[in-house]
């Protein structure tokens, strides 16, 4: 009786070090034997162990947590981490995210976009009233609202959506699904005392929620699934309102 035989999984990455004056963006192409229960995670580190030691990505969970996998697989984002091998085919292409700047091959620096976003959106509970008192007791939520504020605090900042929307590619100052899905997520907090017109000054433009064409494709590439769209319709449906005061 003939063993079936494992796959050769052929990589093809894009290789760039933008700090090396002499190199330029260019395609290597490495050969893998494909085993059971492989992820494109698994791959890569094969890669960096046996064959090429100089390859960078980014990781640190492995378990699609911190959102540092990101990359284009055959052209669509999502996470290395999670992306099983036995569901693409032999030929594989790897390329880092658009749109986020690149620190060398397959690694890109997600963090300092998502500051820079958080920092704009002010991604905090505001508060004026209170004053800081670390004695203060937890307070109580409405298991409903808690579940519903948890579902979009699950974003993980991968960036998937960023580099799946045309709009950013035409207007770097949008801020895309995972910037307005955190504003959603702050707005439903009764933590969180901003008003409508406060709110409005944030995202009531074309950077925010007017500038949004509603194609979906940040939440088709949204690995941790989360409901853009229906976040964003909502947060458009509120603005119109407060416009229209
Ligand atoms: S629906 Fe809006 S945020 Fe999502 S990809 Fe399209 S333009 Fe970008
Ligand atoms: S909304 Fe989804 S795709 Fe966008 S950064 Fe968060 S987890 Fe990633
Ligand atoms: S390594 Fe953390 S999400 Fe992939």
């Amino acid at each position: 009786m003939s063993e079936e035989k494992n796959r050769i999984l052929k990589i093809s990455i894009l290789r760039f070090d933008p700090n090396d004056p002499k190199d330029f963006p260019h395609m290597e192409t490495f050969e893998v034997e494909e085993a059971h229960g492989m992820t494109l995670y698994i791959v890569l580190n094969e890669i960096r162990e046996h064959q090429d030691n100089a390859l960078m990505f980014d990781f640190v969970c492995r378990a699609g947590i911190c959102g540092s996998c990101s990359m284009l697989v055959n052209g669509r984002p999502t996470l290395a981490c999670r992306t099983l091998t036995s569901k693409l085919d032999e030929n594989i292409t790897l390329a880092p995210l658009p749109l986020f700047e690149l620190i060398k091959d397959l690694s890109i620096y997600t963090g300092k976009w998502m500051q820079g976003l958080n920092e704009r959106l002010e991604t905090w509970i505001h508060n004026e009233e209170e004053k800081l008192n670390f004695d203060k007791l937890e307070e109580r939520m409405e298991p409903d609202l808690a579940d519903e504020i948890y579902e979009l605090d699950r974003c993980v900042e991968c960036g998937c959506c960023v580099a799946g929307c045309g709009n950013i590619q035409m207007n770097n100052d949008f801020v895309g699904a995972v910037g307005l899905n955190k504003v959603a997520r702050y707005h439903l907090d009764p933590r969180d005392k901003r008003t409508e017109e406060e709110y409005y000054n944030i995202i009531g433009n074309e950077d925010g929620v007017f500038g949004c064409m509603s194609l979906l494709g940040c939440e088709d590439v949204c690995p941790k699934d989360l409901p853009l769209q229906s976040k964003i319709a909502y947060l458009r449906r509120m603005m119109v309102k407060t416009a229209l005061k």
